[in-house]
């Protein structure tokens, strides 16, 4: 491979996500592997902007490939967004002899790194690390998978309650704007109405949907909503609101929150991360930049940074009438 790149720093940014260590285990090895030095940086741009960093080999990555969260922490930088910032984090970089570096993370991180290659042409490879599975270029964003596991499996439990209490529950998943994890983990875990922002049903036609399952015999019922979902309520104020049209009905309302975010990455995370990082590391290597790592029909594809942050990443419509069928 023909480049003049002898050093690599890799950092996470934004929200974290389960998979993430997997993924700066897969980076810090492949750079081993073609012989050249590696650098962690901590806290995402914040650290790049304090000079942060800890130069890494194959075997202060060990035993990680399992661990939730990040080893190298993460943080969502204001500083970054600035010009000052981000020429304080090119002066840190040219300090630590780094060439080049891979960001894992969201449409923020690649904004930010996109918007750095350009004032300093400095060669970029972001690697979409998020729950949300709101990114364009790729059908899998590293996290997702596991934190839709996580939400079965919780449903499942809430399943329990639900059904020994004769309760109707409203359960909150996470997904920002978008409703991948509500749809696809509504669908898992077999719930008879989910509100995504992409598609809203409305009050009314949720009102009817729960009317006729209760009319077919059924005596409990999950909904899943997204937290980005545009019926225009709160699930509280949605629950309410469902209470006062059945009385009959016990509605409790459970949030899942953070957990979602929490927990050992899934296999398909681990394989998806580890594939993530040699394609990072090679693209730089073969002398590109300014691209998304990401996974189209089980190929690894690159997509120009600006069109993964612009694009839109579709929910899987064929889905709805999947669920709207189960729930006969
Ligand atoms: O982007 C990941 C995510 O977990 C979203 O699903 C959620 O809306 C947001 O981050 C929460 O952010 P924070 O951790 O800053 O509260």
């Amino acid at each position: 491979m023909k480049n003049n790149i002898k050093k690599i720093a890799v950092l996470t940014s934004g929200g974290d996500a389960p998979g993430m260590n997997a993924a700066i285990r897969s980076v810090v090895r492949s750079c081993a592997f073609y012989k050249i030095e590696c650098v962690g940086v901590y806290r995402g741009y914040q650290g790049m902007i304090e000079g942060d960093f800890k130069q890494m080999d194959a075997r202060s990555v060990g035993n990680i490939i399992n661990k939730g969260g990040t080893i190298l922490k993460s943080a969502r930088s204001d500083e970054f967004r600035t010009k000052e910032g981000r020429l304080k984090a090119f002066h840190q970089l040219k300090m630590e002899g780094v060439d080049a570096f891979v960001v894992i993370g969201g449409d923020g991180s690649f904004t930010g790194a996109m918007i750095f290659n350009e004032e300093y042409d400095f060669p970029v490879i972001g690697i979409p690390g998020t729950i949300d599975n709101d990114i364009y270029g790729t059908n899998y964003t590293l996290g997702y998978d596991t934190a839709l596991n996580t939400v079965v499996e919780v449903i499942d439990k809430i399943r329990d309650t639900a059904s020994s209490h004769n309760r109707l529950f409203f359960v909150e998943v996470m997904g920002r704007d978008v409703g991948h994890i509500a749809l696809n983990a509504g669908v898992g875990a077999g719930a008879e109405e989910i509100l995504i922002p992409e598609e809203n049903i409305g009050v009314d036609r949720l009102i009817e949907s729960l009317r006729k399952s209760k009319k077919s015999g059924k005596s409990s019922s999950i909904v899943v909503i997204a937290e980005g979902d545009k019926t225009g309520k709160n699930v509280f104020e949605l629950a309410e609101y469902v209470e006062e049209h059945f009385p009959f009905y016990e509605v409790r309302v459970s949030v899942l929150g953070h957990m979602q975010r929490g927990g050992s990455p899934s296999c398909f995370d681990r394989v998806l991360a580890s594939r993530m990082g040699v394609k990072a590391v090679e693209t730089l290597l073969e002398g590109k930049s300014n691209l998304m790592v990401g996974v189209t029909d089980n190929k690894m594809l690159l997509t120009e940074l600006d069109k993964a942050i612009k694009g839109k990443s579709k929910i899987n419509k064929e889905l709805l009438r999947v669920s709207d069928i189960m729930t006969i």
